[in-house]
């Protein structure tokens, strides 16, 4: 019988792991389920003789794809996917998928949540500020972006972006202003949200140069990865700019010298938390299911990543 993981450290809700069986066994499969997994060898286990496997940034790397001799195809639940290893997947004719746009509301959700509770003074009792009339720049206008630029609007926020891969008309039809500049985006907004994927040409790629052209009031949200940020500059920023503020899901590697200097000037989240909404997890969940159902019935590669 056609075999479906589900492959999670961080697991889907209740809802969305029973959303997900019903359409495996729906289509006749069988599905196994492994949660929160402490080691990856436990992965590597269970992904041996299955067919299809859901993650959601679970590491599938080389030795995953080596032990899975069966493996036809992996859905990463999910928007990024910096945690597979495509070129090890793509050797071994495994078809990797993931799920844009699915869980994108949630992320959005968050960067403008954590964006008040930083303007509010994480509601310690003191005088804060309002989004209202603050210029937001957002960098790189996916599924993610246009929804936080739509969010950003309700707050009365003035909406700017900068994306070299979507026409300008596309984001300006929004009501956002498209800027052609990464440079005139950091130098026009105080704040900057981030939605820019993880991969060899953005790691690392905000600097203290960007940092340091935001004007006065600065706040950087990062909703994208921490590996895009220089966590070198983020340390020289916090001691040259008092005003400056780094809000992100996921803590840096340097966040306990960041803690230990800057207090009260950066929010991490304990763990990855845009996408932990019962609802993201049912949508990104189940399209996942949907992917695989279709590709092993009908070789349907629609958004396959390794082509
Ligand atoms: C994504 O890339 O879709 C988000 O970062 C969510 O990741 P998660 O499924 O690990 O929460």
């Amino acid at each position: 019988m056609t075999k479906v993981l589900v492959a999670t450290v961080k697991p889907f809700a209740a809802a969305a792991v029973n959303g997900i069986r019903e359409v495996v066994e729906g289509a006749g499969y069988e599905m196994a389920l492994l949660e929160k997994y402490a080691n990856q060898q436990d992965f590597i286990d269970a992904a041996s003789d299955a067919d299809a496997v859901i993650i959601r940034s679970d590491k599938a790397d080389a030795d995953v794809f080596a032990s899975a001799k069966n493996m036809k195809i992996i859905v990463r639940a999910g928007a990024g996917y910096d945690n597979v290893d495509l070129e090890a997947a793509s050797s071994k004719d495994i078809v990797v998928m993931n799920t844009p746009g699915q869980n994108s509301n949630a992320v959005a959700e968050l960067a403008l949540g954590m964006m008040v509770y930083m303007a509010r003074n994480q509601f310690n009792g003191s005088s804060g500020s309002e989004l209202k009339g603050k210029k937001l720049g957002i960098h790189a206008y996916g599924h993610v972006g246009k929804l936080v630029a739509n969010i950003a609007k309700g707050f009365g926020m003035k909406c700017y972006a900068f994306d070299p891969f979507i026409k300008k008309e596309d984001i300006e039809k929004d009501g956002v202003t498209a800027l052609d500049t990464v440079e005139e985006l950091y130098s026009q907004c105080q704040y900057i949200s981030l939605h820019i994927p993880a991969n060899e040409k953005t790691k690392a790629s905000i600097n203290s140069k960007l940092m340091s052209l935001m004007p006065a009031g600065a706040t950087l949200v990062n909703t994208a990865r921490k590996e895009v940020i220089c966590e070198d500059s983020l340390l020289k920023t916090f001691a040259e700019r008092p005003d400056f503020i780094y809000i992100s899901d996921i803590a840096p590697d340097n966040k306990e010298e960041i803690a230990e200097k800057y207090e009260g000037r950066f929010f991490f989240t304990p763990k990855k938390m845009g996408a932990q909404t019962s609802e993201a997890n049912i949508n990104a969940g189940i399209a996942a299911a949907e992917q695989i159902k279709a590709f092993l019935e009908h070789g349907d590669r629609t958004f396959q990543v390794n082509k």
